[in-house]
């Protein structure tokens, strides 16, 4: 069933054989959608904009869905919804199983690449935002209908795995007792030895070489590095509760095989040459080529990523592919798209976008560090939040306030303002389903039952239940919206009107205190918002209990 906004829209533009612009008004007084179109199609088929409005509402026949249009200003048309019409979306609303999720039209394979840690480094914060953005991107594109392939593209491969083994074989310990933090310790001890010892680093070359060509003893130390960063990554992912597991992981390790052929296809399709030793593509008004191959002859996190793609569309069969990295990444993704087009690794059908990132900022506008001034773990930021309050309502805090801004923008850590329950926070979303549920379970203890299957449309009297209705109508086009834009904030802003929205209501509109009719009308209102509100969180990752 197309939503209301798409029914109005359909009408239009079959009317006039153009887009008719429809938005949502601006200002409640200017109705519920409004259609600028005549100002552009009256000169256009020379005619006064305020005539061709008038024009275009006495040719297009509305009546079933709206009240008689109005035409404003220089020519705007304004539409009002009929009370009715958005009683019975309200009511299709609850009885539909599938809580008001559109279905897409075009069901895609959808690669989402996120999280991507690397092994044996501790989860930074950039790692963290992907995590939380990645895991709304694939519970919003599973909802509307796409099948979603997670990769987890874990750093798990790379020269730095020699200096790492080569460590341990010094120090002799047993890599398998290892954890997360052990490992990082490592790694700075392993780098230092490094720098200084150039007898160290000659075997820690060759250790890269030993591991490359699959030495058995050096690759079991490497897959035991792994195994005890995998573990602490699965912790933080339970703790974060995201729906990565390891079916999920696909690190650069398992292209290592791919990667010669990778550069031998690009040199004979002309399009990779030979600069300095190393192999390299230069992409098109760009100053600094893509480095397929280095003079050393290894390959590096660009090699990767193309076997990457080449794997994901022509193996997995990815119709959609997005990679979820921090801002930084632009340009490499921007070369990569551009050089794996040209290889036809990926058809011009197949979208590929990079959903870049801000950084998380501290309270002084600098890089976000921890108190001690180390750089801040994915653990000392949730512990900050966890100081203040409970978990569920910490992880809230967290996560809507890495979705609720655009994604592009930084933004400033700040805990006091995250898990405020009043303002645009998760912990007031949860608050606002909180409190409908309350409302909704005192009703049920007197024996009144919303029954969503069978639900009356509801009465829609008062400004404030009007506003909830066309609020609730609008639910679907914005996951919709969400889930080809791929802008969460967008769903977060949905949510908070919404949840506004119900204040108002429960302040204009007693629903306990009400009888007869009314009780029950204003019990649907509440049962729909709270059925929106935990289907809309869900949809960000976030928990929605049931009291608070
Ligand atoms: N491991 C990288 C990092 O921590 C992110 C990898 C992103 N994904 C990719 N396909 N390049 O910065």
């Amino acid at each position: 069933m197309p939503s209301l906004a798409a029914q109005l829209g359909q009408r239009l533009s079959d009317a006039l054989g153009v887009d008719p612009e429809l938005r949502p008004a601006t200002k409640p007084q200017f109705g519920h959608y409004q259609s600028n179109v005549a100002l552009r199609l009256g000169p256009e088929r020379g005619v006064a904009p305020r005539q061709m409005a008038q024009l275009i509402i006495d040719q297009v026949d509305l009546s079933d869905l709206c009240q008689p249009p109005d035409i404003a200003g220089p020519g705007f048309i304004n539409l009002r919804l009929r009370d009715d019409v958005l009683a019975s979306q309200v009511r299709r609303l609850l009885a539909d199983p599938r809580g008001g999720l559109p279905q897409t039209e075009q069901p895609l394979k959808v690669v989402i690449d996120y999280s991507a840690p690397n092994v044996a480094k501790p989860m930074h914060v950039g790692n963290l935002r992907s995590t939380i953005i990645g895991d709304c991107l694939a519970r919003v594109l599973r909802g509307v209908g796409h099948q979603v392939v997670a990769q987890n593209h874990i750093g798990d491969w790379g020269t730095q795995f020699g200096m790492l083994v080569e460590q341990i074989l010094d120090e002799g310990i047993d890599a398998t007792g290892l954890t997360l933090d052990s490992s990082v310790e490592l790694y700075k001890r392993a780098q230092a030895h490094f720098r200084a010892d150039d007898d160290f680093a000659d075997r820690a070359r060759r250790r890269v070489v030993a591991l490359q060509s699959g030495d058995g003893a050096t690759r079991a130390i490497w897959q035991a590095l792994i195994d005890v960063s995998k573990a602490g990554f699965n912790r933080a992912y339970r703790r974060l509760g995201v729906l990565l597991t390891d079916a999920d992981l696909a690190g650069e390790s398992i292209y290592n095989d791919a990667l010669a052929g990778v550069a031998a296809d690009l040199e004979r399709a002309g399009i990779a040459v030979p600069d300095a030793g190393a192999l390299v593509v230069f992409v098109e008004g760009d100053q600094t080529p893509l480095i397929v191959r280095k003079s050393d002859g290894g390959y590096g996190y660009a090699a990767t990523d193309l076997a990457a793609i080449r794997h994901r569309v022509c193996d997995l069969g990815a119709g959609r592919l997005i990679y979820v990295v921090g801002a930084p990444q632009a340009h490499h993704f921007q070369q990569l798209f551009a050089v794996a087009r040209r290889a036809g690794w990926l058809p011009p059908a197949v979208p590929a976008e990079h959903v870049a990132f801000g950084s998380v900022l501290g309270p002084d506008g600098k890089m976000f560090k921890t108190r001690d001034g180390r750089a801040v773990t994915l653990d000392s930021l949730l512990d900050a939040a966890e100081e203040q309050t409970a978990p569920a309502i910490a992880m809230a805090a967290v996560k809507y306030a890495d979705l609720s801004n655009s994604l592009h923008k930084d933004y400033v850590f700040d805990v006091d303002r995250m898990v405020a329950t009043t303002g645009d926070t998760g912990p007031y979303l949860q608050y606002a389903h909180a409190r409908a549920n309350q409302i909704l379970r005192r009703a049920a203890a007197e024996g009144d039952l919303v029954d969503d299957a069978q639900a009356l449309a509801p009465e829609l009297s008062e400004p404030a239940e009007r506003t909830l209705a066309l609020l609730l109508s609008r639910f679907g086009d914005t996951v919709a919206e969400v889930a080809d834009q791929l802008q969460p904030h967008r769903l977060c802003g949905y949510l908070y009107d919404l949840a506004t929205a119900l204040s108002a209501f429960y302040e204009q509109c007693p629903v306990l205190k009400a009888s007869g009719r009314t009780r029950a009308s204003r019990l649907v209102l509440c049962r729909a918002t709270q059925k929106v509100l935990a289907q809309g969180l869900d949809l960000l990752g976030i928990v929605a209990p049931e009291r608070m």
